[in-house]
């Protein structure tokens, strides 16, 4: 599958856009009526690429999940897409469905996006006991972001970074900036973000144990976060895009370059990228930023997620990505498997500083 055997390898998956209900849906739900959740052939594709791969990886595996859940923040499509994402359970006697993720669950990592958390109150909802989507949210994933994880995977030092891009200030029924697509990180969050590196670049008063090998400077710094920081340069700034974007890109591309994050995972777009975001004047010169684009929704254009093969050569870090894409409205539920050769392998080089 990767040209070079990696050390370490991450399964990124995001926008899965889940509805509450597993099988044949079709706009159904309660908002979900308005905007696509996902497809239940996409959901079997899916599943039937990525079982080998967690089956051959298992135990240098890493799953990064970029939000947007769900569609519209059904207390049961948070249910169904747990199910999926954490079980293997039966929909009938010969059928099975999910992608078994419990039993890695130190290494299973989800930050909410904004359809995940968009309603708030008991106005526009038959789910009027679940008035905050976000509590809902964090009662089936992680607690709130942001946080940060060191870990040591097949003697690779990482540390994962999480954040919430979906900050409001004040509740409205619909959290319209998250309605609309809109995100902010935030100045709270941004300085918890500070004081986390400052106590994990130092060791010794972290509590971290390194005696399996783990030290921040050494570490592949990876931020996991559901808008994308910046859209592709052949991408043109039209009302949609502007709708989409993080209010304060800026202020967090400077803030992840000083603490040393060399690689931001996202969703958001619906479509795949990757892009390379030069830092002036940081601790890194750059940030590689990857988009999975939406895995599942019914409604896209192309649905696609990406796995990473992390190697350690010398003192750098080898990327090898690798896309997979399916295009339902040419009647393909099934994802291609990137040939390598005869084509050319993407791979990117992080050195360490
Ligand atoms: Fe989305």
């Amino acid at each position: 599958m990767f040209q070079n055997k990696p050390d370490a390898v991450i399964l990124h998956i995001s926008d899965l856009h889940f509805g509450p209900y597993l099988q044949g849906v079709s706009r159904v739900g309660e908002w979900s009526r308005i905007a696509a959740p996902h497809d239940f052939l996409l959901v079997l594709g899916l599943e039937e690429k990525l079982l080998p791969i967690i089956r051959e990886y298992r135990d240098k595996l890493i799953i990064s999940v970029t939000g947007d859940l769900t569609t519209a923040a059904e207390p049961p499509a948070y249910e169904v897409v747990n199910n999926y994402l954490r079980d293997h359970p039966f929909i009938s006697d010969i059928l099975h469905c999910g992608l078994t993720l419990q039993d890695i669950k130190d290494r299973l990592f989800f930050v909410p996006g904004n359809h995940d958390i968009w309603l708030h109150g008991r106005l526009f909802t038959r789910w009027k006991r679940y008035a905050d989507r976000r509590e809902e949210y964090e009662k089936y994933f992680h607690p709130q972001p942001p946080d940060v994880y060191p870990l040591v995977v097949n003697s690779i030092p990482l540390t994962i970074y999480t954040i919430d891009s979906n900050h409001v200030s004040g509740f409205n029924p619909f959290n319209f900036r998250n309605v609309t697509g809109g995100g902010r990180v935030g100045r709270n969050q941004m300085r918890d973000l500070r004081s986390l590196y400052a106590s994990l670049s130092n060791s010794a008063a972290s509590g971290v144990d390194t005696r399996d090998g783990y030290n921040y400077e050494d570490s592949l710094k990876i931020c996991l976060m559901h808008h994308h920081l910046q859209r592709p340069d052949d991408v043109p700034l039209d009302l949609e895009q502007r709708l989409l974007e993080l209010e304060d890109a800026e202020e967090v591309i400077n803030l992840l370059a000083s603490i040393g994050v060399q690689i931001v995972l996202c969703g958001h777009q619906h479509f795949p990228y990757q892009k390379t975001i030069k830092c002036s004047g940081a601790n890194n010169p750059s940030i590689l930023l990857s988009c999975a684009g939406t895995a599942t929704q019914i409604d896209s254009k192309v649905n696609s997620f990406y796995v990473y093969g992390i190697k350690q050569v010398s003192t750098s870090y080898q990327l090898e990505v690798l896309k997979y894409t399916s295009r339902v409205k040419d009647g393909t539920y099934k994802f291609t498997t990137p040939q390598i050769p005869p084509s050319k392998p993407l791979i990117y080089t992080i050195d360490q500083n």
